[in-house]
């Protein structure tokens, strides 16, 4: 699953798509720390190994995610009602979603993807497990408010963003997506939402440094990406995958760090490492109850209901959009 395709801000055209990623890289790689935004993991390659990652005996957010929607799909049916239509933002292949679907009863499911390939496969997939249900995929940024489709204007939304995608964003840019999806959504919806929790650091940084060194080739898959598409030289055999946990911000780090000197170019510019000089490219920010609500409050949701899997690794936390008062 592409959860990371609906955190691109680019045009949809390979062109724009060159250009934006260009931009970003040779941006990110004049900053002191040298950094690329993580939504550029994720090409046809980087999709691919992330959806291997979720297989990984390490990476346990996936199977803690999807044992909370397959055993308290009761609590769902009960304190989310039937009849809503149900929002994905950035539904990728949601092989999430019927466990949601079939708890609920909804009215209808809207995909919203920025991948137009994810968003048909993943749509003709749903409908032919429910069929009857209204299946109405939208091609679009879901960073951006989104139009839904007129046949849905009247029902009562359920936005679902699962997987813990929030968490690779900072802070102000979750608030920021918190708020267009409560724009999108509209009064009266309701949110249904992955975070990943805050645990035992040894564990955290094996689900993303696994034995196997999938999520190694994931992260150097970067550094080809910009050798292939931007005619790059940097020396990816000198590279070494790293994910640290930042204490103070509460997130994993991926870095690509360099094991020597080097020197490269990216579109014709050059560039360089220290030995032990790194490129971020990655947060993933891990949550406690009290910080995950915040950041929904801050955002414009309030949350009602929060269900962990029985190790208490991974949070769905059920929010209402937030009805504006002017006194507490
Ligand atoms: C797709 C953002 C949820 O942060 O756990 C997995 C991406 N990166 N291993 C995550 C990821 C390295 C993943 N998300």
């Amino acid at each position: 699953m592409a959860a990371g395709k609906g955190l691109s801000l680019v045009e949809l055209d390979e062109d724009g798509v060159a250009t934006a990623f260009r931009a970003d890289v040779l941006a990110g790689l004049s900053q002191v720390q040298k950094a690329i935004p993580a939504r550029w993991l994720y090409d046809d390659a980087g999709s691919r190994l992330f959806e291997d990652i979720t297989h990984l005996p390490e990476y346990y957010p996936t199977r803690a995610e999807r044992e909370i929607l397959a055993g308290k799909g009761a609590e769902f049916a009960r304190l989310i009602g039937p009849g809503r239509a149900v929002v994905e933002f950035g539904s990728g292949s949601s092989v999430k979603t019927p466990l949601l679907l079939s708890a609920i009863d909804p009215a209808a499911y809207v995909p919203l993807d920025i991948s137009g390939d994810f968003l048909r496969a993943a749509a003709q997939d749903l409908a032919a497990k429910f069929p009857g249900l209204p299946v109405y995929p939208v091609e679009a940024d879901f960073m951006r408010e989104v139009e839904l489709p007129a046949e849905v204007s009247g029902l009562p939304k359920l936005g679902f963003f699962p997987g813990s995608t929030i968490g690779n964003m900072v802070a102000r840019t979750a608030v920021d997506l918190l708020r267009t999806m409560r724009a999108t959504l509209g009064e009266g919806s309701r949110l249904l939402i992955g975070m990943d929790l805050i645990k035992d650091v040894a564990v955290l940084e094996a689900a993303y440094d696994d034995a196997a060194g999938v999520t190694a080739e994931f992260n150097l898959n970067l550094a080809r990406r910009i050798n292939r598409e931007l005619g790059g030289t940097i020396p990816v055999d000198k590279l070494r995958h790293e994910a640290r946990w930042n204490d103070e911000f509460a997130r994993i780090e991926m870095h690509l760090v360099s094991s020597e000197a080097v020197h490269f170019t990216v579109a014709g510019r050059a560039f360089g490492l220290a030995q032990g000089e790194s490129i971020h490219t990655e947060n993933s920010h891990k949550f406690s109850r009290r910080s995950a609500n915040a950041i929904l409050l801050a955002g414009g949701w309030t949350p009602f209901a929060r269900w962990t899997d029985s190790d208490e690794r991974f949070s769905l936390i059920l929010a209402d959009a937030t009805i504006p008062r002017s006194a507490p």
